[in-house]
This record gives C-alpha cells, sequence and structure tokens, in this order.
C-alpha cells in the first residue's frame, strides 16, 4: 500500500497516527494468522502449558499450591507466553534476587511480559535506596520510557512538589517505583494479565528495598499491592503491609495524574502528605 502512496499522503497519515496517541511500531506488516492455518494454530495451542487456576493467597504473594520450578517461558511460535506459565517464571524470577541490583538485572533479563517488547527500557526505580520511604505508581508514561525512570514527567513535577512540600526529596529521602516496569503502548492502562506477572517483581523489590513506610500512589497500585478498590475511600488510612517476613506500614494516596486533573482534590492529597511526615516524624 506504501508504494502507491506519495510523500504528503505519508506524512498526512503519520501525522494521523502521532495525534491518535500511536507511537509504537510493532511489526512492518499486520500478521494475517488465518492465513497461517490451523497448523500453526495447533502447534502454538500445544507449545501452552497446561492451564493452573490463580491460586493468589491473601497476602497476594506466594501460591498456595507448591510452585513447578519450570524455565524461562518460551513458546514455539514466537508468541508471548501463556499468562500462569509466566506469573510462575516471574515468581521464580523475583525470589532470585538477592539485592536491588540483582533485581534490577533479573528484570532486564526477563521475557514473559509482552509489554517489554515495546518499551524503549526497563524504568526499575529512582530516588535514595536508604530512604525511609518507597513510593509505588503505576506504569511508565512516554517521558520515563526515554529516561528510564520512574516519574519524570509532568505527573514526577507535581509528585516531587508533594514530597518537597513535606520535606522529602527523590534525591536525598525518598525511593520510587512502579508496579509496571515497562511503558504500555500509546501509555494504556496495563490489562490484568501484564499486572499479575509483574506483580512479584514489585513485591520483591519492596521486601529488598524494606522501607518502613510504602505510600501506594493512585488505584491500580493501591489495588495490586494493599487489595483496596476505590481509592477514594483507601487514601489516607495507615495500614500493615508484609514486605516478605517484616511488616511495614502503608498508605495510599491520589495519583499526581489525577490532581493535574482534578486540582480540587488535592487538598486530600496534601492531609495524606501530612499523615506521611506524622508518619515518619518528619
Ligand atoms: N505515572 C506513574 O504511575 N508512574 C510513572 O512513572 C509516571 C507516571
Amino acid at each position: 500500500m506504501t508504494a502507491l502512496m506519495d510523500r504528503d499522503a505519508l506524512e498526512a497519515l503519520l501525522a494521523f497516527y502521532r495525534d491518535a496517541g500511536v507511537d509504537a511500531a510493532i511489526d512492518e506488516q499486520a500478521t494475517d494468522w488465518l492465513a497461517k492455518g490451523e497448523a500453526e494454530i495447533e502447534a502454538r495451542e500445544e507449545a501452552r502449558p497446561a492451564a493452573r487456576p490463580a491460586t493468589r493467597a491473601p497476602d497476594g504473594e506466594r501460591p498456595s499450591a507448591p510452585v513447578v520450578q519450570r524455565p524461562q517461558p518460551v513458546s514455539a511460535a514466537g508468541a508471548p507466553p501463556a499468562p500462569e506459565s509466566a506469573v510462575v517464571s516471574a515468581r521464580e524470577a523475583a525470589r532470585s534476587a538477592g539485592d536491588l541490583d540483582q533485581l534490577r538485572a533479573v528484570l532486564e533479563g526477563f521475557d514473559g511480559c509482552a509489554l517489554k517488547a515495546t518499551a524503549s527500557r526497563t524504568v526499575f526505580e529512582d530516588g535514595a535506596r536508604d530512604a525511609r520511604i518507597m513510593f509505588v505508581g503505576e506504569a511508565p508514561g512516554r517521558d520515563e520510557d526515554v529516561e528510564g525512570k520512574p516519574f519524570v514527567g509532568r505527573s514526577g513535577q507535581l509528585l516531587d512538589r508533594m514530597l518537597a512540600s513535606i520535606g522529602l526529596d527523590r534525591r536525598a529521602n525518598a525511593y520510587i517505583a512502579n508496579i509496571i516496569p515497562w511503558r504500555p503502548p500509546g501509555n494504556r492502562t496495563p490489562t490484568p494479565q501484564e499486572i499479575a506477572i509483574c506483580e512479584p517483581f514489585i513485591r520483591r523489590q519492596i521486601e529488598l528495598k524494606a522501607p518502613e513506610l510504602l505510600v501506594c500512589v493512585g488505584a491500580p497500585s493501591t489495588e495490586t499491592l494493599l487489595g483496596l478498590k476505590g481509592i477514594m475511600k483507601s487514601r489516607g488510612r495507615l495500614m500493615p503491609f508484609q514486605a516478605g517476613g517484616r511488616e511495614i506500614r502503608a498508605i495510599a494516596t491520589l495519583h499526581p495524574a489525577y490532581l493535574l486533573r482534578s486540582p480540587i482534590a488535592k487538598r486530600l492529597a496534601w492531609r495524606d502528605m501530612l499523615t506521611i511526615r506524622q508518619t515518619l516524624g518528619l
């Protein structure tokens, strides 16, 4: 099709894609799976491990059934692995890391989440590793994907101002990560499967970082890590959180992206910041 289009038409098409939020070329040509025939579809099905029920324990951390030792997921047809096997591999990979540097390396070598293929880089952490407080957001956006650090775009600048309001600074005494380390294409919401695959890594990161206080920034982080739905009623309350064998404290607050859209809600976020300040005795 492109051979028949002149330069102006191609530029107009590109502008259309850009304005529509398209920012990742997945493949040069669309794959016609139907044309590939039954044999290939069967081969893909056979390559899938038997489905296992989702067996998340109440703390969201370990399956109640014994974990089967499996190698990194690979599929015969190059398709993303079935989520169940990817979650098992993610748990094993995350557990194998003994410190934050190892966890970063494990994550960079993990191919069980399709988001990695479209992201430019793994966005692992920013801030002070010895901080008493850890903030966990949702997923990198475009700016974070470019810089390789969480919360560096507009939301990040607002987060920095929120931190500064109670005497925190990511370069000195705050540590920041996300539940998803790879930018979802076009900043779409991560799917429940993508979150399930990435969850063991962020849980291990919290365990290894061992903060005194965990702050879940926004609804997806709050739902994933604290198991609480409804950010408006969940925010601002201190609660216990199991980080490995240690109990720490956790609190949810509103996401700065939401505050940019609804500035009136900043007063609620301010109350949360005051609770954080009081908890840490700042
Ligand atoms: N929003 C997030 O949740 N995380 C980032 O890193 C950036 C924006």
